[in-house]
């Protein structure tokens, strides 16, 4: 029996996948699937997408915990987190798959096409002249792993690209703002504003009436990290009264979103359940593999949490 094992659980990805992935990168390690998880002192290394209460209190031997995905925000708020290395994923098809959700959604503003789908249901030829990128200006909040790679294709592809981080970044074609100066100038220069902000004690309802206001009238606002970053009540308010004038909402501070809440009878509102980017088992298990074999001799893992900071 081995004393080296790893749990998965995840209520949306594939653990066949993860076997596979993981046991051609890591052959001798024993791959055990919640709730068959054998003798749970075996269990060293947990690999987890929203495990439920009590999950890590089970395994007294843990020695590594790798968050299923980028956003840390679930699992460092609970309070059965044992004080153990604690790291995210970072794979090129995530970031691949973010910047391609990023990229959809500015260009289909940018190129006025929810004015044409409402055309069409309309039956009628609405020509609107299209701009050019470079007089459109979009801000991405946060320049991480996920949004400085958006920030980066979008300016690449000719917009006029802002981005906003808690450090200065130097990424090319894009400006870099910090500070809470720093948003206020974003949110009032760009007519697209993209979050890609993790949850955090600071980021939580960073986003509220006042913020809002800020925004130019008839602004875009797309949300691709996590729903409570934005006050959800001062956004729909906003999006009534056209301040906003369109929202692209992949995430919600409750989800699956609820019948009958109002994002979904507003006709400014595209809505898409939380898929913006998903992990490739194939191409994140190389850093997963390589994150357990840094334990096994005591080193430190790849993209380490710090959970005092929540990112
Ligand atoms: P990272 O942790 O790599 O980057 C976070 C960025 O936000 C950094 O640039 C950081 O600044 C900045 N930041 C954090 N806090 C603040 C603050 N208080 N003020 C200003 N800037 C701040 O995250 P990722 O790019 O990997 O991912 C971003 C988020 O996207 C995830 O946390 C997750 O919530 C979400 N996500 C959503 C998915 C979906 O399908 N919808 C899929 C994957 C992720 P600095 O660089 O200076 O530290
Ligand atoms: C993530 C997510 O954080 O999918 O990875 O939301």
């Amino acid at each position: 029996m081995s004393r080296d094992a790893l749990v998965f659980y995840s209520p949306v990805d594939d653990p066949v996948a993860w076997r596979e992935a993981l046991s051609a990168e890591l052959p001798d390690l024993d791959f055990r699937v919640d709730p068959d998880v054998g003798d749970p002192a075996d269990i060293r290394y947990a690999l987890v997408w929203l495990p439920p209460k009590g999950f890590f209190t089970r395994f007294p031997n843990l020695q590594l915990v790798t968050n299923l995905g980028a956003g840390v925000d679930a699992l460092v708020r609970r309070d059965d987190l044992v004080p153990v290395k604690f790291s995210r994923l970072n794979d090129p098809g995530m970031v691949a798959m973010m910047t391609s959700y990023v990229v959809f959604a500015v260009t289909r503003y940018a190129r006025d096409i929810p004015v044409f789908e409402r055309a069409k249901q309309r039956g009628e030829w609405d020509y609107v002249h299209p701009r050019a990128l470079s007089d459109i200006k979009v801000a991405v909040l946060g320049l991480g792993e996920l949004g400085g790679p958006a920030a980066r294709t979008l300016a690449s592809m000719g917009f006029t690209v802002t981005g906003w981080s808690r450090s200065k970044k130097d990424i090319e074609g894009v400006t870099s703002e910090t500070g809470r100066d720093g948003l206020e100038r974003v949110l009032a220069e760009n007519e697209i504003i993209v979050s890609l902000l993790p949850l955090t004690p600071e980021s939580r309802g960073l986003l509220g009436a006042r913020e809002l206001a800020l925004m130019p009238k008839g602004a875009k606002f797309i949300n691709a990290s996590r729903g409570a970053v934005v006050d959800e009540a001062a956004l729909i308010e906003a999006l009534r009264s056209g301040h906003v004038g369109e929202a692209t909402l992949d995430v919600f501070e409750t989800e699956p979103l609820p019948q009958g809440h109002p994002f979904w009878t507003l006709d400014n509102v595209l809505i898409t359940p939380h898929l913006a980017s998903i992990t490739v088992p194939k191409l994140a298990a190389r850093d997963v593999a390589e994150s357990i074999r840094r334990v096994r001799q005591g080193l430190t893992p790849l993209h380490e949490v710090d959970p005092g900071r929540g990112y």
